[in-house]
């Protein structure tokens, strides 16, 4: 059995459905330059009608597969990082199982907010390392348009649609070099869906998501801050050692508050908040694809990720790519 992991593809899709903050402006009390200042969003993508979270994933997952050079019937796992899935069951995963064609392999979805896809990530590298699958498709998708509450501005603003994938296989070279994975569900009511009802009681903002945006950016700034020295720390790897950060496109702010701690220079943080807003599951792994097809992110390269989300969940991974 080969002792490693590598991610040896990726893809993205993003509707072809823009949204300008001069657009969200005729919806929503808002100002363009507020968005600009507090967040750093310029624009996002927005599913048009009848076009869900399996359709981009599928778009992304088959970008993946090229990339690659390999088939879906290659594929013996699939796992996908998404908090709104097209239904509540069957599963994104099972759907793509079927739609790519792939062999009757074990396919299952990841409920954990803006960490969707350093959590499938992880659990996928575990099961490879263990022998339990040789190759798997891992994805992260949101069609978060849906749950948007325009008379919401704080949250609102922020959000976009859209899908990322990557490949990964076993490898006798070393790539995905550890992922770490946290949560504490007791601050679950600064992040959350249906006003923090449960689904099983009456609803006055049924699939609405909400937020309290200042606690929420304290706790991703110290979150992000303490996953990204665990795993420095535990890979026994200086700062001045990464090449690149690809974090979690939540906020500009935050972005940088990240950038300032690792002590790294503009050229090396991926950052495509401005153009895609927060895709949630979906920001590391179309941010990484677009780096890695762009030539910014070289082979060879020390690539280090974190995100974080309602859960709350965070998360990290460090990456020889
Ligand atoms: C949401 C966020 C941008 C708000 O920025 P902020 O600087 O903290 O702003 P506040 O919430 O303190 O609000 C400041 C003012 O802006 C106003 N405001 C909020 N949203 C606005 C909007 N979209 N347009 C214009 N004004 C807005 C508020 O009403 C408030 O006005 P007031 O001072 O008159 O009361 C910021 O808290 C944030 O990014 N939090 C993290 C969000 C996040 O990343 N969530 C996903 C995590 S995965």
């Amino acid at each position: 059995m080969k002792p490693y992991t590598r991610i040896i593809g990726t893809g993205h899709y993003l509707p072809s459905n823009v949204l300008t903050n001069e657009d969200v402006e005729k919806v929503c009390d808002t100002k363009s330059d507020w968005i600009v200042e507090r967040t750093g969003i310029e624009q996002r993508h927005f599913c048009e009608d009848g076009e869900g979270t399996s359709d981009m994933a599928e778009v992304a997952a088959r970008r993946a597969l090229e990339s690659a050079g390999i088939s879906a019937e290659e594929l013996d796992l699939i796992i996908v990082g998404t908090s709104s899935p097209d239904y509540g069951s069957p599963s994104v995963a099972a759907i793509l199982q079927d739609r790519l064609g792939c062999k009757t392999i074990c396919a299952f979805d990841i409920s954990a907010a803006c960490t969707g896809f350093i959590y499938s990530l992880g659990v996928a590298d575990s099961m490879v390392k263990a022998g339990a699958a040789k190759t798997a498709l891992v994805i992260g998708a949101e069609r978060i348009s849906t749950y948007i509450d325009w008379e919401e501005r704080n949250t609102a603003v922020l959000f976009g649609d859209g899908a990322g994938a990557a490949i990964i296989t076993a490898s006798d070279e070393p790539g995905i070099l550890s992922t770490h994975l946290h949560a504490d569900g007791s601050k679950k009511d600064i992040l959350f869906l249906n006003n923090g009802k449960p689904v099983y009681e009456p609803q006055d903002r049924a699939n609405k998501v909400s937020m309290v945006g200042p606690d929420v950016f304290k706790n991703a700034v110290k979150r992000f801050s303490e996953v990204i020295d665990q795993c420095l720390t535990e890979n026994n790897v200086a700062k001045e050692d990464i090449d690149w950060l690809v974090p979690h496109q939540a906020n500009l702010r935050i972005i940088q508050a990240v950038q300032k701690k690792l002590g790294m220079n503009d050229e090396q943080v991926v950052v495509t908040v401005n153009k895609t807003a927060n895709n949630s599951a979906a920001t590391v792994p179309i941010a990484l694809d677009l780096a890695i097809r762009d030539g910014r992110i070289k082979p060879g390269q020390l690539v280090i990720s974190a995100a974080f989300g309602a859960g709350l969940t965070w998360g990290a991974l460090l990456l020889r790519v």
